[in-house]
């Protein structure tokens, strides 16, 4: 890949099982080391929940440059949203329209399941993100501090 043109075709389709092993390194550029195996299992689960969670990813000629997901939040003191999950361009994609059109995808998703908001997480320190995030319209709606415990179980 050389020029933007380059991507220009690229396509955003829903992701499968195959796209394992393209997925889990970009896994780990998005901040979150992971091994073919573990992706794999990961997106498989998502994969059998289509009604609340989806996978897109940006493809051309068989080669995936990123990533999107999304799933429905369910809570009982508020309306059923959408929740972007997660999302990362490879770097040497950036700035050629697939995160935009990647969260168009998302959107669209969760629109047609009748929701009307959507919302993201973003650690404080991606403030590049926070940009990009706003540049599409998201309003920063609050900030919060999360707490973990682990269940001293190892991760499966
Ligand atoms: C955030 C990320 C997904 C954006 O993907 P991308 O493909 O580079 O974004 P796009 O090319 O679609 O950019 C869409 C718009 O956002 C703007 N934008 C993208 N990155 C930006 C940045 N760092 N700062 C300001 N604006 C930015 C673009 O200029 C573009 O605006 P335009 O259409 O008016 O020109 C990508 O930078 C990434 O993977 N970052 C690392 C992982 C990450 O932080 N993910 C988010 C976790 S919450």
């Amino acid at each position: 890949m050389s020029a933007k043109s380059d991507l220009a075709n690229a396509a955003i389709r829903l992701a499968t099982e195959d796209d394992a092993p393209a997925l889990a390194p970009l896994c780990g550029e998005l901040g979150y080391p992971s091994t073919e195996e573990a992706t794999r299992a990961r997106l498989t689960a998502l994969l059998a929940r289509p009604d609340d969670h989806v996978v897109f990813v940006a493809a051309q000629d068989d080669a995936v440059f990123g990533w999107g997901s999304a799933a429905v939040t369910r809570l009982l003191e508020s309306p059923d949203r959408a929740e972007l999950t997660g999302l990362v361009v490879t770097e040497v994609a950036r700035g050629r329209g697939l995160g935009r059109r990647l969260v168009a995808a998302v959107e669209e998703w969760a629109r047609e399941r009748g929701l009307t908001l959507i919302g993201v997480r973003s650690n404080v320190v991606r403030t590049d993100a926070h940009r990009f995030y706003e540049g599409l319209g998201y309003g920063r709606a609050k900030q919060q501090v999360v707490f973990r415990k682990p269940l001293g179980r190892p991760d499966p």
